[in-house]
């Protein structure tokens, strides 16, 4: 399966075989996936289609990635952040599976640019984004593409935003399906993936204890909700920072302490900014912090902690661990950042588990079927999840799971329907 030097770029090709052993392993744990990627491989609904994808390049994107060449597409793909690529993986993905992938862990940002317009440089017909890179490279850099594109998929809340900004503004010029708004993906992916993945990336970098320690969480999103839970599972004292008075009262009901930043900065051990918006932690709240502080972020962008305010007020700096920076400030205290401020899920751990990942990429799959289907009966705007493909994902999921539910009795059904029934 051996691809042209100009359709790839990859770390070292020689790790070829320890990625496609860690893509088999995740494939054993997706299952609905693995369903889909068998009826892909019978009906063939991708025949043809070129699908240019800007996802982190890991185990579990693999397996979308093939399941999309089974089903007949032609696939390129990048990395959607310069730190989450797993190059083991990538060099598979070329070598074994013959997918024209380019993406190197730690790669700058010119390199990642390169990597984007090399995947678009393929003439995509249906794109896929996490965190609309490659929509926004399009509307911005590549508008000569547009004519060839049906429309596109959307991963994460962050790129859903933008998203939407766009078609509000009137300026998005294809149709796309938000797959983060399924249910089966943010109420899963978001906040058991993130919860559990985060703290798993916290401590494969500092190896802290987490019983005891105060962690503050920065928006009680469904990611927030993830991180949260999974850090007071630990024995972690967790206090929650909110702009929304709903989500602020959810998690006071949820018995977390809620309280402003710059009040939090001078308790907290730990820090994970999950919002999706810029300078959350700034020099205000550096300025508070406990001598020994950790600092990381686990939104989609590296925004979210102003590093080049704490850069101003910092003396020296080293790199004390691997994904660990320490600022020594102005006034002697010590600050620890994380993975420089890039998702910490990815940047230090392996991103979220193959088994919740099994349903994004199912409605990423289904998604992207759809929209060869019908994107030409679509407007240019921001779809949700067609309502069959969720709950197809959620039956399947069940079913493999080996997990059997009730259904509703006529009776029931009858009930639920009638209005004119009460007491
Ligand atoms: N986003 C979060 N975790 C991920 C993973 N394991 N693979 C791809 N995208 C992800």
């Amino acid at each position: 399966m051996d691809l042209k030097d100009s359709q790839f770029d990859a770390k070292d090709i020689g790790l070829h075989d320890q990625g496609r052993l860690r893509i088999e392993w995740a494939e054993r744990q997706m299952p609905v996936l693995r369903k889909i990627r068998n009826e892909f491989a019978e009906q063939k609904p991708l025949k043809d289609i070129r699908i240019a994808a800007c996802l982190h390049v890991t185990t579990e994107t693999a397996n979308l990635a093939i399941t999309l060449k089974a089903g007949g597409a032609d696939v390129s793909l990048c990395a959607s952040n310069p730190l989450s690529t797993q190059d083991d993986v990538a060099a598979s993905l070329i070598k074994d599976f013959g997918i024209k992938t380019f993406a190197i862990k730690g790669e700058d940002n010119e390199t990642y640019y390169r990597h984007i317009n090399a995947v678009l440089d393929n003439g995509p017909v249906i794109t896929m984004d996490d965190g609309a890179d490659l929509v926004s490279t399009i509307h911005t850099k590549r508008t000569e593409l547009l004519k060839d594109i049906r429309g596109g998929t959307e991963e994460t809340t962050t790129g859903v935003i933008r998203l939407k900004s766009m078609a509000e503004k009137g300026v998005l010029k294809y149709p796309i399906i938000a797959v983060n708004d399924a249910t089966t993906k943010h109420f899963f992916d978001n906040r058991y993936g993130t919860g559990q993945s985060t703290i798993d990336g916290i401590l494969r970098a500092t190896n802290i204890l987490m019983a005891g320690s105060v962690f503050v969480v920065c928006g009680y999103g469904w990611c927030g909700r993830g991180v949260a839970m999974r850090a007071r599972g630990m024995g972690a004292n967790v206090i929650i920072t909110e702009i929304d008075p709903l989500r602020a009262l959810e998690a006071v009901m949820d018995g977390y302490r809620v309280m402003p930043l710059a009040e939090a900065a001078e308790l907290g051990d730990v820090f994970v900014t999950v919002t999706g918006d810029i300078h959350i932690i700034d020099a205000e709240h550096f300025k508070r912090m406990k001598d020994g502080a950790i600092i990381c972020n686990s939104g989609h962008f590296n925004v979210e902690i102003n590093l080049e305010a704490l850069e101003k007020m910092t003396k020296e700096k080293r790199e004390i661990r691997s994904m660990v920076v320490e600022y020594c400030l102005e006034n002697g205290l010590r600050i620890y950042v994380l993975g420089e401020g890039r998702l910490i899920n990815l940047a230090s751990a392996e991103g979220h588990p193959a088994n919740v990942m099994d349903m994004s990429f199912a409605n990423q799959a289904l998604c992207s079927r759809h929209m060869v289907e019908k994107g030409k009966e679509l407007a240019s705007k921001v779809y949700g999840v067609p309502e069959e493909i969720d709950k197809r994902i959620a039956f399947t999921k069940l079913q493999c799971m080996g997990v059997k539910i009730d259904s509703l009795t006529d009776e029931q059904e009858k009930y639920l329907s009638s209005w004119e029934m009460g007491t």
